[in-house]
């Protein structure tokens, strides 16, 4: 009984059923709605932020490998959820596969994980959003939010919280409870704005395209492990040398009896951490020159956080000491590259005899846990051990397209797979679908495929514009066009970076919109099935006809959690999430095929024994490219899933009644159906 009840499975009859009961979403989209619906949910943070900072850290122009990858994966999962939504048009997506293939107890894991995709990287999105209203701000020369208001104090120390992140989270939650009338106009306009600007950086960009970018730098000009240690060290190092200028004050003040000194002690310390210069460290004593007005500026900031400024200045030194370093081996000494590196560093290099010292500290600290960044680079397959194997392919395979290797363009592939998250939550919407059996699986399809084409031109346009070890990670689309504005003293480039600065946060907001849009949708399946509370998921608002409760509650939960948690593991575990999810498809659909050879497939997924089975590779392949932590971090969560399922769901489940010769639920025309849903269907949606 009690394994019958885990397993239990919903039957193609009963998806078709409760497709057809009453009560259900109101059939609105066709198929440019679908796809337009697609591509809301696809472009978004992944290409307008993550696209750097991949090829920045972990690819170098081999990004563009990278989004290959990741968009073959979806692919390959994107045919089985075709297959899928056309046999079983309801909101749930995976999470309904699974109950009809896998059983109750995978369906509620899948459920449970799909939080993971939707609310998960909602949040995530919405952390990203500050840094383009920052670039925005910038241009427009209108005061930026404070650094320490616009990041978690995980990734930033120091910061307090992701402001802006909660505002736009709060907004879109408040227009989902409302309920958007117009909202296939908003979608409609957020997506045109969006491809507009991506097709705008596609055309201008290409014609800034240097291709010494893609194969002129020498793969040794890649960021070294060293080069991502040295910003951690240098702020232990700004802390340290703080706390003992403290110590050393109060130590003056409390046994040297002489108020004097160690007043001028303090003002001693305040100069040593606050300098902008960093090179006339205990010199207040000198007569101060005169100071340009970038410099007091520079100097005001550091007075407001001294440890930070000082963190920046030993940075700066190390990084530019290390640099040299490697520019002055002999191997090198011909290289024009790195001729070019040492003339752009060397202003940089520390001056003062105390600071050399400080710089060769942390240089050899950061040498020191080089080696297991390196091995974290391989996330699970490190973990596992494959990784020794895969380092010898890597150095043989290294080049100046790929300077990271082959690990490089996996990882980056399993970084940059979040961009893609999206497109399945067109299957949520299948409900909504005129024509599911035809549209679903196009409107799928077409956005995977006008995304891909789109992300692998403009990973091309930013690799090729900016020397990918240059590329500004926050914001690389918008700053590769200012930069090239002010290089050329182009005003119609720095333009473009605000109009792209504009087009992001347009992108993003309509991500945002949509996957939250989408989580509801799941959370109503699972609700209506019985495995989450009515009360909360599936109450309707008497007026706007809208899931309020369960939106407030979510929009509150992402919030909180895109304020203050580490965005990098986040955006870790929404991928890995995702990924997870798309293997269960893969699976679900062969498990299908097998068991209900013969069940009507208005679309079939071509090969599927030879596409389910890739699909299942190259997503597991992916999972392990990930970091070993973000396996055990999903574990927790699915564990803990498990925890609530059988502390609820397993005890509500509609198909407890089912089991025991109760009606399908939802049902139209059935006998015991209920004459009024558990859950009324929401009417908020995107509608043609
Ligand atoms: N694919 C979505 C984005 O990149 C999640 O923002």
């Amino acid at each position: 009984m009690f394994w019958d009840r885990l397993f239990a499975t919903k039957t193609l009859e009963m998806l078709d059923a409760e497709a057809k009961g009453e009560n259900r979403l109101r059939r609105v989209l066709g198929p440019v709605g679908l796809t337009s619906l697609g591509v809301g949910a696809i472009i978004g943070a992944g290409i307008f932020v993550m696209t750097g900072r991949v090829a920045a850290n972990d690819a170098g122009p081999g990004v563009l490998l990278s989004y290959a990858i990741a968009g073959i994966a979806c692919a390959l999962a994107a045919f089985c959820y075709s297959e899928f939504a056309s046999m079983a048009p309801v909101a749930g997506s995976a999470y309904t596969y699974a109950y009809a293939t896998l059983g109750e107890v995978f369906a509620w894991i899948i459920g449970w994980d799909l939080i993971l995709e939707y609310a998960m990287s909602a949040a995530t999105v919405a952390s990203f959003w500050s840094n383009y209203l920052n670039k925005l701000l910038e241009v427009l020369h209108i005061p930026k939010v404070p650094w320490w208001l616009c990041s978690d104090p995980f990734s930033t120390p120091g910061a307090i919280m992701n402001l802006p992140a909660v505002v736009i989270l709060m907004a879109c939650t408040a227009v989902l409870v409302i309920g958007i009338r117009e909202s296939a106009a908003s979608n409609t306009a957020l997506v045109l704005l969006k491809l507009g600007v991506v097709i705008f950086v596609i055309i201008v960009g290409i014609s800034y395209i240097n291709s010494e970018n893609f194969f002129g730098i020498p793969s040794e000009g890649r960021k070294l492990p060293e080069q991502t240690i040295i910003p951690d060290k240098a702020q232990e190092h700004a802390k340290l040398e703080a706390t003992l200028l403290k110590v050393a004050g109060d130590w003056s003040k409390q046994f040297v009896d002489d108020e004097q000194k160690a007043k001028k002690l303090e003002v001693q310390s305040v100069n040593v951490t606050t300098n902008n210069a960093g090179t006339k460290e205990l010199v207040s004593d000198k007569s101060p020159e005169p100071k340009s007005e970038a410099e007091r500026k520079a100097d005001e900031e550091a007075k407001k956080d001294p440890v930070r400024t000082r963190a920046k200045k030993l940075t700066d030194q190390a990084l530019a000491a290390f640099i040299v370093g490697i520019a002055d081996k002999e191997e090198h000494k011909q290289s024009e590259h790195w001729k070019a590196m040492k003339k752009k560093y060397e202003g940089k290099l520390p001056t003062s005899e105390k600071d050399k010292e400080i710089v060769k500290v942390i240089i050899r600290q950061a040498k020191e846990e080089a080696p297991k960044k390196v091995a974290e680079k391989w996330g699970m397959v490190g973990e596992l051990g494959i990784n020794e194997t895969l380092t010898t392919i890597d150095n043989k395979t290294r080049n100046n397209f790929m300077p990271y290797g082959i690990s490089g363009v996996m990882l980056g592939a399993a970084l940059v797979f979040f961009a893609f998250i999206g497109f399945d939550s067109i299957s949520t919407h299948s409900e909504e679908a005129i024509d599911p059996q035809r549209d679903v699986p196009i409107g799928i399809l077409a956005s995977l495929g006008i995304c891909t084409v789109l992300y692998i031109l403009v990973s091309a346009v930013i690799t090729g514009m900016v020397p990918y070890y240059d590329i500004d990670v926050s914001a690389a689309i918008a700053s590769a066009f200012t930069d090239e504005g002010t290089r050329t003293h182009s005003w119609i480039l720095n333009a473009a970076g605000g109009l792209i600065a504009a087009g992001a946060l347009a992108g993003m907001t309509s991500v945002l919109l949509i996957t939250f849009l989408s989580q509801s949708r799941i959370f109503l399946a699972m609700a209506r099935d019985g495995l989450m509370p009515h009360s909360i998921f599936g109450a309707v608002h008497e007026d706007f006809k809208t899931p309020h409760i369960s939106t407030i509650v979510t929009g509150t939960l992402m919030s909180l959690v895109s304020a203050f948690t580490p965005i990098a593991v986040l955006e870790e575990m929404v991928n890995i999430g995702t990924l997870f999810a798309f293997v269960v498809v893969c699976a679900a659909v062969l498990i299908l095929r097998i068991k209900r050879p013969d069940a009507p497939r208005p679309f079939t997924c071509p090969m599927v024994f030879v596409i389910a089975p890739l699909g299942i590779l190259v997503n597991l392949t992916l999972m392990f490219f990930l970091p070993a932590d973000t396996w055990y971090r999903l574990i927790v969560w699915l564990g803990l899933g498990l925890v609530i399922y059988f502390g609820f769901g397993y005890h509500y489940s509609v198909m407890r009644d089912v089991e025991a010769g109760g009606a399908v639920p939802g049902a139209a025309g059935s006998a015991e159906a209920p004459a009024e849903p558990a859950v009324k269907p929401p009417e908020t949606g995107i509608k043609e």
